[in-house]
């Protein structure tokens, strides 16, 4: 082949070659492998392209407006339609906040930094906070804080105290790190590494009078939030808002009510942890649950400021939460005894023939209240001459307490405007009473039937001493037992002031969160409805900040008075509106709810709720308080009712009597029954409250709270009392059967003092349950000791009578328990450890079962014992039982053997001593 020829086949072979090489990578990248590649695109341009629309975050929540394409570029926000029902189609890219300005410094419990707002993010309503600073706290080994606050100059801060440690703690369960550009926290769960916080989505915002973060939420379990008509416990993410500002409405729908408690608790799928969120802010505020699931809190004021407290059960948050914000106050005993009320017994004949009523049908009740109606005028600190007379009052009230009963009056929060009126002219002398900014002491309308009503400012610490003065010597007047403080939303019925409110942007906001009434009736948009102007002014600022704190501030100034009412007795407080840390001062009821069969498992989904927020002593309106209940309602109320940690049946104006002897014999019959056995429970029921004052627990009991495993059935039907008392009411009208989950252990009815074993095959299961008109269920848990007492007509009574224990044993047959007992009143009895502390604990071993009855503290004289103990779920037939060595008498030891209990009677076990009880199987 010559050279030419040579080279033509290599030509071709060339060719070949690369056409081998490089054709099928052209066929199979097509064309575009010829186009120039595509720009690289940046995170937020990426962000757009995927964003899911359940990941998507609100940029125009404004209610008034419709959000355009043109509105949301504005805001610097992306647009783009969604599928998703409810997702947002203006949203934050991610790129939106604030910078940190220099790499963060350690300060003595954990680090500081400082943040720039972000170049380029539109203002939205202005004022924007340009530099900011950042404060993260290691307080303890389950809590941290961290707070994000105006780095030039000072902003509001809710005047919580939360009191931490000089160093850090050695070992947090928690870890937490950041994203400096845009800048977010996030925090994790060190045993597992779930993310518990995360606020790298964007949209953190800080305005004068908007403020907005949101997280990510490491699973759809939240709870808590308030205060509102939750109709279920587990709340729905499903694009769902709660907006929280304190509130004079009957809790009808779901908008914002008397309290104000933006705190969560949320189960962490991952290790089925649980851990709580505190925003400590308290300007009017929505709280937006999202199904990614994501929380956005947007607030109109104050700082950003966050206490997580890592648990991980949710009794410990809430031993954590009130370690932080203030333990649940100790009610006097009496205080737990059943409660009587309505507003308009309108004559003290007509509160004297109720209390006959109850008395003949020997119905137990310890505490009668006087609504305003005793009052002349609507005025506090005065009585209806007329109607009442202040001795013939007076002299009820004496033999009330001659019978071993107590009277509560109620006090409004506002005082009429009536020269010569005393409230009034201390309280202007002393100048405490709520300014206009033009330095007015504001006007507004309430109950008092003059023609103004003024409102004390009770963060000014001279109204303390003022409230105190009124409280004290009323009482001189009125032996009242305990102050029932309402309206202290606080409550206007006139919007803002007789005289309106200045148009401006303390009034009306430029973001106005979904309060209810933020549209007047007149058309106007604000914050005043049913309340004060919002530019009023009060010792510690504006009410804008203040206004729910007010029933905070009044709960802490009531507590106070009655420190000088009773310098030696324990009084309580119950307050209609609360804040954060106001369980330590007042208990709560769950306002002005309708006689209405809904309304029933609504209160036990409040009363839950304030569980998680540090209150125990809480309870509805039994048989609710407006319109007309029916018989069979109002029956079925007052069995749940009685389980209330607050029993109290209270009444509306001007609907029929629903006191439980208003109906026959066999309603008083069922009210008798179901209060007796909650009079009987009642040793059981204080020491729980004293477990709840000393370490947080709560009283009444999520079932989630003692069986994790339960997460997501969502059980709000049912409650528990402690750990080991489970309450299964019927909710429901013309129902004799109830459906009750039967959590995973060892129950006993309590019914036939006390009863048979539930069939162990329906652990874990929904079982149906006969409940006929006369019945509440009632179960036991395996493991535990509960004490009870004789019950009596009041607790004067019941506290004298024999006590005994119910042995519930758990399948190893073994059981614990306590009992708290003193003298009931003492203000300090706690304090001085007066009081009686004993454990009860039972083994069993080589055939025998032991009971050790053990004080720790034996500090309160006291002569009585039990003299009755059921022992239930023995699993073979005892032979003998000895007290303390001494063989017990036939007579007095017998042996159930369906029920496999063991009673044993005639005992005479004084409760400050040590005992060994024991049986033989
Ligand atoms: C509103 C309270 O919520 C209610 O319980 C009371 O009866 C009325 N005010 C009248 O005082």
């Amino acid at each position: 082949m010559n050279r030419k020829a040579l080279g033509g086949v290599l030509v071709v072979l060339v060719v070949v070659a690369f056409l081998a090489i490089f054709l099928p990578v052209y066929l199979t990248q097509g064309n575009d492998a010829v186009t120039p590649p595509p720009e690289k695109l940046t995170p937020d341009q990426q962000f757009y392209k995927d964003v899911k629309d359940e990941e998507r975050f609100d940029c125009y929540p404004d209610l008034d407006v419709t959000p355009s394409k043109k509105l949301c570029e504005e805001r610097g926000c992306f647009w783009k339609p969604a599928t998703l029902a409810k997702a947002p189609e203006c949203f934050y890219p991610l790129t939106y906040g604030y910078q940190m300005t220099r790499l963060p410094v350690n300060t003595d419990l954990g680090w500081e930094a400082y943040l720039s707002r972000l170049d380029g993010v539109p203002s939205r309503y202005g004022n924007d906070v340009m530099n900011l600073k950042v404060e993260v706290e290691f307080q303890t080994d389950s809590r941290l804080h961290f707070k994000i606050t105006d780095a030039d100059s000072p902003r509001f801060e809710v005047p919580l105290v939360i009191d931490k440690p000089n160093k850090q703690p050695s070992d947090p369960m928690y870890e937490v790190s950041y994203k400096s550009n845009p800048f977010s926290i996030q925090v994790r769960r060190k045993s597992t590494g779930v993310l518990i916080f995360d606020s790298s989505v964007g949209g953190l915002t800080y305005e004068d009078q908007f403020l907005q973060l949101s997280t990510k939420l490491p699973s759809k379990y939240v709870y808590g939030f308030g205060e509102h008509n939750h109709q279920r416990f587990l709340h729905d993410v499903d694009y769902k808002t709660w907006t929280m500002f304190s509130r004079d409405v009957a809790p009808v729908d779901e908008w914002n009510l008397y309290g104000h408690h933006p705190y969560h608790m949320c189960i962490e799928e991952r290790g089925n942890n649980a851990h709580s969120i505190l925003f400590l802010n308290s300007n009017a505020m929505d709280v937006t649950l999202q199904p990614s699931p994501a929380l956005t809190y947007r607030t109109i004021g104050g700082v950003l400021d966050f206490y997580i407290f890592l648990g991980p059960t949710p009794e410990n948050l809430v031993t954590q939460y009130t370690e932080a914000v203030g333990r649940p106050a100790m009610p006097p005993y009496w205080a737990l005894g059943f409660q009587l009320s309505r507003w308009n017994y309108n004559s003290l004949d007509r509160v004297k023939q109720v209390v006959k009523e109850m008395r003949d049908a020997e119905i137990p009740m310890d505490v009668l209240y006087g609504d305003i109606d005793y009052m002349d005028r609507y005025m506090d600190f005065t009585v209806d001459e007329t109607n009442y007379g202040t001795q013939n009052l007076s002299d009820f009230v004496d033999d009330l307490h001659a019978r071993g009963q107590r009277y509560i009056i109620i006090l409004d929060h506002c005082i009429g405007k009536e020269v010569g009126y005393e409230a009034y002219d201390t309280g202007l002398t002393q100048d405490i009473f709520i300014k206009t900014p033009e330095g007015q002491v504001l006007e507004g309308e309430v109950w008092p039937a003059v023609n103004a009503s003024v409102y004390p400012d009770f963060t000014d610490p001279s109204a303390t001493p003022w409230w105190t003065s009124l409280c004290d010597s009323f009482h001189d007047e009125i032996a009242y037992d305990a102050l029932w403080i309402d309206m202290n939303e606080p409550s206007n019925f006139v919007a803002g002031s007789q005289t309106g409110c200045e148009e401006n942007t303390i009034n009306n906001p430029p973001y106005l969160p979904n309060i209810l009434g933020r549209i007047m009736p007149d058309g106007k948009r604000g914050l005043y409805d049913k309340t004060i102007c919002m530019d009023a002014k009060q010792h510690l600022g504006n009410h804008y900040n203040l206004h729910s704190l007010y029933g905070h501030s009044m709960s802490v100034a009531t507590h106070e008075a009655l420190k000088t009412v009773f310098p030696t007795k324990r009084s309580m407080v119950l307050s209609r509106s609360t804040y954060v840390g106001s369980g330590a001062y007042t208990g709560h009821w769950l306002g002005d709810n309708q006689s209405q069969w809904r309304q029933m498992p609504w209160s036990i989904v409040g009363m839950l709720e304030f569980s998680l927020f540090g209150f125990t002593y809480t309870g509805s309106d039994i048989c609710g308080f407006w319109y007309a209940t029916t018989y069979e309602m109002c029956l079925r109320w007052s069995q749940v009712g009685a389980f209330y940690p607050f029993a109290r049946n209270h009444n509306g104006r001007d609907w029929p009597a629903q006191h439980p002897a208003a109906f026959d014999d066999a309603f008083s019959a069922n009210a008798k029954k179901v209060l007796e056995i909650r009079y009987k429970l009642l040793p059981f029921l204080y020491t729980l409250f004293y477990e709840a004052t000393t370490t947080g627990t709560t009283v009444a009991r999520p079932i989630l709270h003692e069986f994790p495993e339960t997460l997501g059935m969502n059980l709000d039907r049912q409650f528990l009392w402690g750990a080991s008392f489970l309450i299964t009411p019927v909710l429901e009208e013309g129902k004799t059967t109830v459906e009750a989950y039967i959590p995973n252990a060892r129950w006993y009815d309590y019914y036939d003092s006390p009863g048979k074993e539930v069939d162990p095959s329906l652990r874990g299961t929904t079982a149906v349950l006969d409940a006929d008109l006369m019945t509440i269920n009632l179960h036991i848990r395996g493991g535990f000791v509960i004490p009870f007492q004789e019950p009596a007509n009041t607790t004067v009574y019941s506290r004298v009578n024999p006590m005994g224990l119910i042995v519930a044993l758990d399948e190893n047959e073994s059981a614990s328990g306590q009992l708290f007992w003193d003298d009931g009143e003492s203000r300090d009895s706690l304090a001085k450890e007066e009081y009686v502390l004993t454990e009860f604990s039972v083994e069993k071993a080589s055939g025998m079962g032991t009971l050790q009855i053990t004080p720790s503290i034996t500090n309160y004289a006291t002569t009585l014992a039990f003299e009755t103990i059921h022992v239930m779920g023995l699993k073979s037939v005892p032979t003998t039982a000895m007290a303390n060595g001494v063989p017990i008498q036939s007579q007095n030891f017998q042996f159930d053997d369906d029920k496999k209990m063991l009673t044993l009677t005639g005992l005479d076990l004084g409760i400050i001593n040590s005992h060994t009880v024991q049986w033989e199987e």
